[in-house]
């Protein structure tokens, strides 16, 4: 399972790279505002610290120019995936660019028809979105189970399913039992995945114990 951190925040993604545990990131325009920063030099510098997928979204809804944006987005850097809204522009959008050769992240999925078009239209990545979806009284990881389930029975699909709007990491867990094959979520959430009570504890007794010895391994 692939690990992908939502967010803008260039400070956030250094710290997680450094973990070696960072295989993408996504962001939005929600995320760019809250970045407050330039958006193009700011995917630039994103794709120099972190090698694999990043995603950087169009910002118009209208083929003409969503086409033009992906382009340019694309020309950033070898590793921008460039993410178009699930709309039957946004799908040619794919179509054209998946073509040749630019992996691109159809995001705003909340339907399994929705995802399967996707996939037609030769997306790497579709983002279903799981917390928006519980949010409003839906079951999100229960559209993540079917979409998986649905692209298992065509196995020329290529189109990875990237689990988003991850509020908590029962949804991390949950994605990996599916086995969705990415996940992305904010900084936080995947911090959270460390912690246990019990690691803490016996950490704490085994530092101790070992100074009591007197002994040290260099
Ligand atoms: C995914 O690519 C989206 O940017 C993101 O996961 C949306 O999450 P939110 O519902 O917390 O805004």
């Amino acid at each position: 399972m692939k690990f992908f951190v939502d967010t803008a925040d260039i400070d956030a993604i250094r710290d997680l790279a450094d973990t070696g545990l960072l295989d993408g990131v996504t962001t939005n325009p929600s995320l760019i505002k809250k970045a407050g920063k330039d958006f193009i030099p700011l995917i630039k510098e994103i794709c120099e610290v972190v090698s694999g997928p990043v995603s950087a979204e169009v910002a118009a809804t209208d083929y003409a120019t969503m086409s033009e944006e992906g382009k340019k987005l694309a020309g950033i850097a070898e590793n921008v995936t460039v993410k178009v809204p699930l709309t039957p522009a946004g799908l040619k959008v794919c179509k054209e660019l998946s073509d040749n050769g630019t992996m691109v992240n159809v995001t705003l999925c909340f339907s399994a028809n929705q995802a399967i078009l996707a996939a037609k239209a030769g997306a790497a990545f579709i983002s279903p979105f799981v917390g928006r979806l519980d949010d409003i009284g839906y079951e999100g990881m229960a559209l993540i189970e079917d979409i998986v389930a649905i692209y298992d029975n065509y196995p020329l699909w290529s189109t990875e399913v990237l689990v988003a709007s991850i509020r908590h990491p029962q949804h991390i867990l949950e994605s990996a039992r599916i086995g969705a094959d990415v996940i992305t979520c904010p900084p936080d959430v995947i911090k959270k995945l460390y912690g246990h009570p019990l690691t803490d504890n016996g950490l704490a007794a085994f530092v101790e114990d070992w100074k009591a010895t007197g002994q040290s391994i260099l």
